[in-house]
Order: structure tokens, then sequence, then C-alpha cells
């Protein structure tokens, strides 16, 4: 069954004129499967249903290609990505208190989104500028030397935003 929140109407159309372009080249499933990511959003179930339905590869051979390559998600993403970077520089000047604060600001656990849709959350290594731990990145922004303090601020500013 699919589901029509993220795989209906157009996208369904978006998807197969994406698989027609690439079932018969060979490795043709990866590129598909990123078509498939930023039409629906996601690679739940119904999509990777889909596409081995579509594309006559076997569902273990989708899921374990969805799983593996970290670019891929099996949820819908929230609008705004909420990166906290827990690598040794930032997590040695309080990234895990400032972790915490995240956490309780979104109400979420890291790997998930929030219910209104707004923010994912999510634990990353290293994100290449140590020299401000502690440091976050939303949706590719970066926030340096935090403090549990400064995110209810810089979350709310982000849900004014919507
Ligand atoms: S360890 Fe956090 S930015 Fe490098």
């Amino acid at each position: 069954m699919t589901n029509t929140s993220v795989l209906g109407g157009t996208r369904a159309e978006e998807l197969d004129a994406a698989i027609a372009r690439w079932k018969d080249e060979k490795g043709g499933l990866l590129p598909i499967m990123q078509q498939a990511q930023d039409i629906c959003g996601c690679l739940n179930e119904d999509v990777q249903r889909y596409i081995s339905e579509k594309t006559g590869h076997p569902l273990t051979t989708v899921y374990g290609i969805a799983t593996f390559y970290s670019q891929f998600t099996l949820m819908p993403r929230g609008k705004y990505t909420v990166g906290m970077c827990m690598g040794t520089a930032c997590y040695v000047r309080g990234g895990a208190n400032v972790f915490t604060a995240l956490q309780k600001a979104t109400q979420v656990e890291p790997g998930q989104t929030t219910e209104d849709g707004l923010f994912t959350l999510e634990a990353m290594r290293c994100i290449g500028c140590c020299g401000l731990a502690p440091a976050m990145m939303v949706n590719g922004e970066v926030y340096g030397r935090l403090t549990p303090d400064d995110i209810p601020g810089i979350i709310e500013k982000y849900r004014k935003e919507g």
C-alpha cells in the first residue's frame, strides 16, 4: 500500500520518470534511490517497495542500499536539520550539555523529527570548526561557542520563521 503523504500524485509520476531513465542502466538503482529521496523526502518502506516493484530489484537489495549509505534517510526529515557536533573538541567543551538542551528545546531524541515537521535532530561527527567548539549546524549554518542557555533562543528563531 502506498503512503500518499510521501508518495502520491505527481511524486509517483516524477519517480516513474526517474525509474524509466535509470532502470536499464548498470548501477542505475543508486540514482533512482537518490531521485526518490529528493522527490519523496525519504526512503520509507512504501517508497522502497515501490522502487522494488518497478525495478524488479529485491526489496532486500533496496533496503540494503537505503541503510548502507549515510545520505539516505528512512524517515521524513524536518524542514531544519539540527546537527550537534559530538566530536572530541566539542565534547570536552560541554557539547553533551548543549545537546541535552537541544533535546529539551525540540522534545525529540537524536534521529527523530518533531511532530510539526520543523526539526530533525542529529548527532554528528566533527563538523570542521573545532575552534568554535562546541558547535552545531542548522541546515548548514554554523553556531559556535554554544552554551545550553543559547539553545532555546536559536530554536525559537527557526520556529518563528516556520
Ligand atoms: S569536534 Fe566539533 S567541530 Fe570539530
